[in-house]
């Protein structure tokens, strides 16, 4: 399977945003990647359910629904009344980690666990082979347009080791300062999805950044 670009909304025109919408829709990418913030586990609040479900009825594309949010239970069945596709959460937000993901699955969602930098890939041992998508966070969750941490690398080899080893289909995502100077090697490390938010929309010719970003 070829890499999947997944455009960060949080970087988008909020003032016209089915503008934006509309050309992820024209664009080469895959998925919208949408997060969402509480103020809480992370430090900035960013949208919820009125703008997820507008952006539903626009995008031709499936919703990546990053949670950046403390007890993601609670809405499991909010997001997916709203539209999400792939539900993420983060580990450090969940104290039974089966269990969020089972019930994100029994929604009818595909389900994704987010690690932040600190924290280590061992600790998805045991849920490997029950997820979708590990997001691999390469920048602290809360903003976008941060530098991308380095050590990224050597995680997402020793990911796809993992990943291998118990013949899981889980999909790794990078998530922060993805750019046209790394990109190519995280894919050559295992990376199958990029969030991309500021590369994306503060390029001249955001079109042909998401065309780039799909070429190996
Ligand atoms: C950060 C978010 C990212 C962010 C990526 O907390 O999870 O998805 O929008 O933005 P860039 O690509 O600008 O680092
Ligand atoms: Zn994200």
């Amino acid at each position: 399977m070829s890499h999947l670009i997944a455009p960060s909304v949080l970087s988008a025109n909020f003032a016209n945003l089915q503008s934006d919408i509309e050309m992820i829709n024209t664009s080469a990418a895959d998925w919208f990647h949408v997060d969402v913030m509480d103020g809480v586990f992370v430090p900035n609040i960013s949208f919820g359910f009125p703008v997820i479900k507008a952006l539903k009825k626009l995008a031709k594309k499936p919703l990546d629904v990053h949670l950046m949010i403390v007890d993601p239970d609670k809405y499991t069945q909010a997001f997916k009344e709203v539209g999400a596709d792939i539900l993420t959460l983060h580990i450090e937000a969940c104290n039974h980690l089966h269990r969020s993901i089972q019930n994100i699955k029994n929604c009818g969602m595909k389900a994704g666990v987010a690690i932040n930098p600190h924290t280590n890939i061992s600790l998805l041992h045991d849920v490997i082979t029950d997820i979708d998508l590990v997001c691999v966070m390469s920048v602290n969750p809360g903003f976008g347009g941060q530098k991308f941490i380095e050590n990224t690398y050597d995680k997402v080899k020793s990911l796809k080791q993992l990943i291998v080893a118990k013949n899981s289909n889980a999909l790794i995502e990078i998530d922060g300062g993805v750019d046209l100077t790394n990109y190519k090697k995280l894919i050559s490390c295992g990376a199958n999805v990029l969030v991309a938010g500021n590369t994306v929309f503060s390029a001249q010719k955001p079109i042909e950044m998401i065309s780039q970003l799909k070429t190996v």
